[in-house]
């Protein structure tokens, strides 16, 4: 979590509306980078019970480390209000976390944008609701985005920012400049089902779940490979540099092979076929799905070399959470 001031400036208040899980988190957040938070969940008794929970939530990972003590202060001053109204009418920024269910995202983000001054910036953290229809809930849509934060949100840096047809550039290249500012890494992506992250984690979810059902592999085995084969990349390596540093045409010859024996689902798609047949088959070639010169192809190996040798250190300290591998009760 960044701490203290690292926000430029703006907002100088922001209004969390749904104080659960990610509600609480992001508002941990915000309060830590020294931003005026206001807190409110359906009732006000609610509403007092998310402060004294976030409360325990910032003072347990002071005690564990994690969060500085100036911080923790911070997040004391985060104030409460009882409705919609008292909490978004002198901010920002509103930050909208109520349950997924779009007749309720309807009423909030309709009661925030009557209340909320007519420069607030008004996100929805929605997982799976598309944007462009909830932007039709807000007057002006023009401030209206998706922010997709993931759980827990206080250590996961990433965050997608989702623009509807309607949101100004402007309103996507500052929320994209705050989040920077609080330590967050956003990316900028099109409003289709599941956004990217979530499209791309079910993807590997659905054939993890495949793999156990077929009896390849148990759950315990499944998770090891994930998380100590590919995944062991993912921090610092996305599907398109790992690829390119595979090659493109190895690509092709594995999905080729994964397609005659599990199906059409595996077609390799024609912008990888087309990148083999032109030549352009990775980092050995200069150039695959991204361009490197001579001296980042050079770079490339060493850095990630230097990379995995220190996260092989940190796994030594800190080794994958054993929990749920035993043979249960
Ligand atoms: N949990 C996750 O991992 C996760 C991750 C990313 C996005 N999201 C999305 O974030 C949103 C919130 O999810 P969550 O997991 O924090 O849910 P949650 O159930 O933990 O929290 C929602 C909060 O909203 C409150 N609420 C209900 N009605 C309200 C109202 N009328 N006014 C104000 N507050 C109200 C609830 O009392 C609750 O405290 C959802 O859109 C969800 O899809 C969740």
């Amino acid at each position: 979590m960044q701490e203290r001031d690292s926000h430029h400036n703006w907002p100088r208040g922001a209004a969390v509306i749904g104080a659960g899980t990610m509600g609480l988190g992001v508002a941990e957040c915000f309060a830590a980078a020294g931003i005026r938070v206001i807190l409110t969940d359906a009732t006000p008794e609610l509403t007092r019970g998310a402060k004294g929970r976030l409360l325990h939530r910032a003072r347990g990972h002071a005690d564990a480390g994690l969060l500085a003590e100036s911080a923790v202060v911070m997040v004391e001053a985060v104030e409460t209000a009882d409705d919609v109204a008292g909490t978004v009418g002198d901010v920002g920024l509103v930050f909208e976390a109520v349950p997924e269910d779009i007749g309720l995202k309807q009423e909030i983000l309709g009661a925030c944008s009557a209340a909320a001054p007519r420069d607030a910036v008004i996100v929805s953290n929605t997982s799976s609701l598309p944007i462009n229809d909830l932007s039709e809930f807000v007057g002006r849509p023009g401030r209206f985005c998706g922010m997709h934060w993931f759980n827990p949100p206080e250590w996961t840096p990433g965050v997608e920012v989702i623009p509807a047809a309607a949101t100004a550039p402007e309103v996507v290249g500052r929320l994209v400049e705050f989040l920077r500012a609080i330590g967050k890494r956003p990316a900028v992506v099109g409003d289709g089902p599941g956004f990217v992250a979530n499209r791309i984690q079910n993807a590997l979810f659905l054939e993890a779940v495949r793999c156990v059902e077929e009896g390849l592999a148990s759950p315990q085995e499944v998770d090891e490979v994930v998380r100590s084969c590919f995944g062991f990349r993912l921090p610092f390596f996305g599907p398109f540099q790992i690829s390119d540093m595979a090659g493109l045409d190895v690509y092709e010859n594995v999905l080729d092979v994964l397609k005659e024996g599990l199906g059409e689902r595996f077609e390799a798609p024609e912008s990888l076929r087309k990148l083999v047949e032109e030549g352009r088959t990775g980092t050995k070639s200069g150039a695959g799905f991204l361009q490197y010169t001579e001296e980042e192809q050079e770079r490339l190996l060493i850095e990630r070399d230097r990379r995995y040798a220190a996260l092989n250190a940190l796994l030594e300290d800190l080794p994958p959470v054993d929990a749920g591998f035993g043979d249960g009760p």
